[in-house]
């Protein structure tokens, strides 16, 4: 498919095909490993909305939808670590097989504050689904059981992901053009 390149956008980095094909991956995984059992998708707002939704609906075995809203304290560069819960989970997770769904994992400040809220909430099972990987980023190391691309340490927008609340409805993941946020990488 060609795509029409947004003008900010300075090179696409994954393209809306390579998205398409690497969901049908993961989905098989994940059907593959609760299969009939099911899972509980639980969305971070507000980033992996637009994953969780094509991710769903590549899903064939009973799932159910829940999300949570977290923001982390400190600067608009530097994570205190702190993450603030901005919307709870709707539904009980003691029990059921639970499987986090993200956009990206950067510095893995938010999903292993996630992993340690939700684990105290007793789950079956619990395991990350991220669409984008920064490898090797992360202070403290965890498995991302379905992880889409690894990808190195650039600051990317799309496909949910946003600068300044902009861009998370391009159908791929982009780096900016260094005018579109004026000067120094936001990460
Ligand atoms: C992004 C992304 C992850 C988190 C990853 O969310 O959606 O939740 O950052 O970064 P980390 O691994 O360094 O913690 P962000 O805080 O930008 O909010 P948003 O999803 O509303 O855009």
């Amino acid at each position: 498919m060609t795509e029409r390149v947004h003008p900010d956008i300075e090179k696409v980095l994954i393209s809306e095909d390579e998205i398409r094909a690497k969901i049908t991956e993961l989905a098989a995984a994940i059907t593959g490993d609760y299969g009939d059992d099911g899972v509980l998708l639980v969305g971070v707002l507000k980033g992996a909305f637009v994953f969780m939704a094509d991710l769903a609906r590549s899903l064939s075995i009973p799932i159910d939808f829940d999300f949570m809203a977290v923001s982390s304290y400190g600067t608009a560069t530097k994570s205190s670590g702190v993450v603030r819960i901005l919307k709870d989970l709707d539904y009980e997770v003691t029990g059921r097989h639970v499987l986090l769904v993200e956009d990206i994992v950067d510095s893995g400040l938010t999903i292993s504050y996630l992993l340690r809220y939700l684990k105290a909430r007793r789950p079956a099972s619990l395991e990350i689904c991220s669409l984008l990987w920064k490898q090797g980023q992360q202070a403290v190391p965890f498995e991302v059981k379905y992880a889409g691309f690894v990808i190195p340490s650039v600051f990317v927008v799309g496909y949910g992901l946003d600068f300044a609340e902009r861009y998370r409805n391009l159908p791929y993941i982009g780096v900016l053009r260094p005018e579109a946020y004026g000067g120094e990488s936001p990460r």
